[in-house]
């Protein structure tokens, strides 16, 4: 006997938690979350969770620190309250990008964060391109089964339903080594070639980027990266592409941040499209990452 699983949405996962709950034909359930007067986090459970399998969505942005204790809290309300299941799924992950000490005396965070997830024990995590090019093993990290999921095909379903006129003369491109992997999921997708830069970061805003042996003279580039955050990637990308003689530049990423005055740098850039997906609400937001999430649930935690 499975059960008729249950979706339930944090503040930052309830538009997910909607899309989900459609797809896989599930409950969708509720929860409170306000704040004490003195800043404190308050979350109550609203549905009945007693016996059941539960799916609970809630992305690490817009206040990573409010969102990592928000989560923590209801996930360990819903085990206390009787779920049999709790699956977690965290489409943007945050800290993931401090997972090594670059300098001496700093907080591994990542590491941090995954053994708070340790201690409230779920059944699974789902995270969506969640940065993990020095984990090797999240599962037992977080000592939870762990699935980092991707949004990079739904963003090339995105370019190929609004952009066709594009394709034939378009190169995918990854500003930097690490997006390789990202880079190739859509090219492979929009049956082109891809390239990768190569990016030197200076700052937490400044970055460098070459491109040797990049062949993108005439044609269209659709960058596609992880994240945008301030946004410093991709302005100096376009630059480098443009002054490679780059013909018209679209822009595609799965988490965007935005901070700061990202967004509007970017808008001035001249691009003919810019967009991300969902995991985190923007203005560029528009491709929804809940189909993504759906299948693979779907598919490993059996008949929902
Ligand atoms: C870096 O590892 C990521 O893949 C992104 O390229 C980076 O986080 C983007 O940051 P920003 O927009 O601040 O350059």
């Amino acid at each position: 006997m499975s059960g008729k699983p249950i979706v339930i949405g944090g503040s930052q996962g309830e538009h997910i938690a909607i899309q989900l709950a459609r797809i896989l034909g599930a409950e969708l359930g509720s929860v409170e979350v306000e704040k004490f007067p003195d800043g404190e986090t308050y979350v109550r459970v609203l549905s009945e969770v007693d016996g059941k399998r539960v799916i609970y969505v809630n992305s690490l942005q817009r206040g990573p620190n409010e969102a990592l204790v928000e989560t923590l809290l209801t996930l360990d309300a819903l085990r206390d309250l009787g779920a049999r299941e709790v699956h977690a799924v965290i489409p943007y992950m945050s800290y993931a990008r401090q997972d090594e000490r670059f300098k001496p005396g700093e907080a591994v965070s990542i590491t941090t964060v995954a053994k708070l997830f340790r201690t409230i024990n779920v059944d699974s995590i789902y995270t969506v391109d969640m940065h993990l090019h020095r984990i090797t093993d999240p599962t037992a990290l977080f000592g939870a089964k762990f699935r980092n999921l991707t949004g990079v095909r739904e963003l090339a379903k995105y370019v190929k339903a609004n952009h066709p006129g594009i394709l034939s003369r378009s190169v995918v491109v990854g500003p930097d080594e690490e997006a390789e992997q990202w880079a190739a999921i859509m090219a492979r997708d929009l049956n082109t070639e891809y390239t990768v830069l190569e990016k030197k970061r200076l700052s937490a805003t400044e970055v460098r980027i070459e491109a040797r042996g990049a062949n993108v003279k005439g044609k269209t580039a659709i960058i596609v990266d992880d994240i945008i955050s301030t946004g410093g990637t991709i302005i100096e990308a376009v630059r480098v592409l443009r002054e490679l003689g780059c013909e018209g530049v679209l822009v595609t990423c799965v988490h965007p941040l935005l901070v700061g005055r990202g967004y509007q740098k970017l808008l001035q850039l001249g691009l003919i499209d810019l967009v991300g997906t969902d995991t985190v609400l923007s203005p560029i937001s528009r491709v929804p990452i809940a189909p993504a999430i759906a299948e693979p649930l779907t598919s490993e935690l059996g008949p929902l």
